[in-house]
């Protein structure tokens, strides 16, 4: 039973543990079981795969809280903010109407979308941003979950969903994220530097400031997301992401969006102008470099695969880990 209070406690992913405790099912494969099957991280990049530590412990599941910003009269325990089938809209002011599948997903393999991506559709570093990606991509991505064709060990909270949702919900969903003004897409700040504030992994895999003003080098081959605040344990959708990039990142990977001094297309010819999305190719342009990287690690382990990523597998295959890991701070640091 402890085990279980804890693991409520936690960020999006373990919740689909504590999910799973309670509303045991049947033959649906669950996200638990599933991880087994699921390919080790790129060595190269084995941070961009945040987990939380073992053993972590969050604030107490009935402590109360509001986000900063919030209406003070909404007050909720870190049990509620961590409810699968039912997290918290601190905002609702902000976006359209909810979706039910959006708001409270259907027990129970189909979890809330907002849990993780949040009302906002920017999600955490261990998630996705998915807000203004287009209808059919977002269709077709949750297929690709379905059919194997996108395995990693952040992926499996996506399969099980991905089994039993109908296409009527996934359609609502979709169209929900698809429609998230431009004006709120912004949620990565990009700062290239030689030296970022000490920080940790801590709940849900997500990284947080040390307190205190002590700073560690940024390695050509690291990046560290960090959460601006520790809101982000309440799930505040007003609380974004820092990038610190390594010095040099943001021009190599422009260089290499460029189509690397002529080795291979431009990101712009299918990405679109300025890489907001253009056809099937999906926005790029101030998504996360964490989940950048772990597309295109995955994508060139074939971890990624199936006939929709088309010509994209040739351009990974033209990348090198460094390349990727420019590409990817330069794609964050544009404007969404
Ligand atoms: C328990 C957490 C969780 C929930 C709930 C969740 N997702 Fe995800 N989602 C993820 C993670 C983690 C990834 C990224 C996997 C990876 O890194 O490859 C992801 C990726 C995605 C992607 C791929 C984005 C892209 O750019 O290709 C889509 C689309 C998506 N989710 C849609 C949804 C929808 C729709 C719902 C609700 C029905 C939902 N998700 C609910 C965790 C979640
Ligand atoms: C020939 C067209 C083409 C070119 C050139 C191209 N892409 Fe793509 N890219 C695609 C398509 C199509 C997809 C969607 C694949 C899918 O549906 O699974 C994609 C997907 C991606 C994704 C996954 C996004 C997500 O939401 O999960 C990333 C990251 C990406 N591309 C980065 C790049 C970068 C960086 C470059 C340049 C170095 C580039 N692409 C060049 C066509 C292209």
């Amino acid at each position: 039973m402890k085990k279980l209070v804890l693991a409520a406690l936690m960020l999006a992913p373990v919740m689909v543990f504590a999910a799973r405790a309670q509303a045991p099912s049947g033959d649906t494969p669950v996200a638990k079981d599933i991880m087994l099957k699921m390919p080790k991280p790129v060595p190269a990049f084995e941070w961009a795969y945040p987990m939380q530590p073992p053993g972590f412990k969050g604030p107490a599941p009935d402590s109360v809280h509001t986000a900063e910003g919030a209406d003070p009269a909404m007050k909720l325990t870190m049990r509620q903010i961590g409810d699968g089938f039912g997290p918290p809209d601190w905002f609702p002011k902000e976006h359209a109407l909810l979706p039910d599948i959006v708001a409270h997903g259907q027990k129970p393999h189909v979890i809330a979308c907002i849990l993780c991506h949040l009302p906002n559709g920017n999600g955490h570093p261990e998630s996705a941003s998915i807000s203004g990606l287009t209808v059919p991509y977002i269709i077709e991505q949750m297929h690709a979950f379905k059919n194997g064709d996108r395995e990693n060990i952040r992926a499996p909270a996506m399969i099980e969903m991905a089994y039993v949702i109908s296409e009527k919900d996934l359609r609502t969903a979709a169209q929900y994220f698809a429609t998230i003004p431009r004006s709120q897409q912004k949620w990565i700040r990009v700062v290239e530097t030689s030296r970022a504030p000490a920080n940790h992994v801590g709940g849900g895999g997500a990284r947080f400031f040390d307190k205190g003003a002590e700073t560690v080098p940024v390695a050509p081959d690291m990046i560290y997301e960090v959460a601006e605040s520790e809101q982000v344990e309440l799930r505040n959708d007003h609380v974004g992401f820092v990038d610190y990039v390594p010095v040099g990142s943001l021009a190599k990977g422009r260089i290499v969006a460029m189509g690397n001094r002529g080795a291979m297309r431009s990101c712009a010819s299918c990405h679109g102008e300025d890489y907001r999305g253009h056809d099937d190719a999906p926005r790029l342009a101030g998504r996360g470099a964490y989940y950048l990287i772990r597309q295109l690690a995955d994508m060139k382990a074939g971890y990624r695969k199936g006939p929709a990523l088309g010509k994209m597998k040739d351009v990974v295959n033209k990348l090198s880990d460094a390349d990727i890991l420019n590409v990817a701070a330069f794609m964050a640091s544009r404007a969404p």
